[in-house]
């Protein structure tokens, strides 16, 4: 199946990331929002990176040009008629996606793809509530989107071996190298990462070091490119939290049940980066 136009649904942090990677590497991409300032922040964030790669010399002013003209936003869903793979990046909330799919699946040609950025909530109901399921997976990308290599493709027990197959093949075309799991909480990454950083937290509030020394600890010991706190701030905090529930509620493991400061500060508004205060202030 030819790909040649890409929607993603919602521009926050992480769809604007993967609208910018897909508008880069030569897709029409239409991207909506649920607001005019929502989507117009969103398209701001792509436009600056371009003019960072520009004046880093990574882009030259006539391939800025050409990406912004294949870059399109819309607050409406049903501008997605057209598109041939839809990916969905709105928030971590399950009934949000719930009516999403079977919109979009109305919306959309019999033929379309529809993938989930979640990174860690149910893709096989997801693509129940749909009259595709073999055409619904994950296609799970990590921040900064445009930057990270890896994304992770995520099968449900519905998808189609020939879905996988063209999955795989766009995220190569992203210039991504594609890893391949099932559909279970946390995926292959974060059931790995969220324990970490979840013990840095535990770490914390037990007065083991602070958090500077944990920081330095995991960036100098192990040649991390950024200490637990700092990751921490770069994700979100509301963004660990809802995969460490997900995780969590899937497995009853310990391991994954989210520390009291994560949820405290998190309720107090203090998600990291996006809000200007995490464990750092911004
Ligand atoms: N578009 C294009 N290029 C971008 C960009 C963007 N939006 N953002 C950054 N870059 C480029 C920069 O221009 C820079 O390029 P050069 O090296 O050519 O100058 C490069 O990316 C690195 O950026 P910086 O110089 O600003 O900063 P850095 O060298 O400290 O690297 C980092 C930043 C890539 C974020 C690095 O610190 C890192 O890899 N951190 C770990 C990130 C990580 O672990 N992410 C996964 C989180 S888990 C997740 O996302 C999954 C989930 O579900 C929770």
């Amino acid at each position: 199946m030819a790909i040649h136009k890409v929607g993603v649904v919602g521009a926050g942090l992480m769809g604007s990331g993967i609208a910018q990677t897909c508008a880069q590497s030569g897709y029409e991409t239409l991207v909506r929002e649920i607001s005019q300032p929502l989507l117009e922040k969103g398209l701001a964030r792509i436009y600056d990176a371009w003019d960072m790669m520009a004046s880093k010399g990574k882009l030259s002013a006539e391939q800025v040009a050409e990406n912004r003209a294949r870059l399109h936003g819309t607050l409406d869903l049903e501008e997605f008629a057209d598109c041939d793979l839809v990916i969905e990046a709105v928030i971590e909330n399950m009934e949000e996606k719930l009516r999403l799919f079977p919109a979009l699946d109305k919306i959309l040609q019999p033929e379309a793809l529809i993938l989930s950025n979640t990174s860690s909530l149910n893709i096989t109901q997801m693509g129940a509530v749909t009259r595709r399921p073999e055409k619904v997976c994950g296609l799970h990308f990590f921040n900064p989107a445009p930057v990270m290599k890896l994304v992770e493709v995520v099968r449900t027990i519905s998808t189609s071996d020939q879905t996988i197959a063209e999955v795989q093949e766009f995220a190569r075309s992203l210039g991504k190298t594609p890893v391949l799991a099932k559909d279970t909480a946390g995926f292959i990454v974060n059931f790995l990462l969220i324990p970490y950083l979840i013990a840095a937290i535990r770490m914390l509030e037990n007065g083991v070091a602070s958090r500077d020394d944990i920081d330095t600890a995991m960036k100098l010991g192990c040649g991390y490119p950024m200490g637990p706190f700092t990751l921490l701030d770069y994700v979100g905090l509301d963004t660990t939290l809802w995969a460490a529930e997900a995780i969590y509620e899937e497995f009853k493991d310990p391991l994954y049940a989210p520390p009291p400061l994560l949820r405290r500060m998190v309720l107090s508004g203090m998600t990291g980066r996006k809000s200007g205060r995490g464990f750092y202030e911004y």
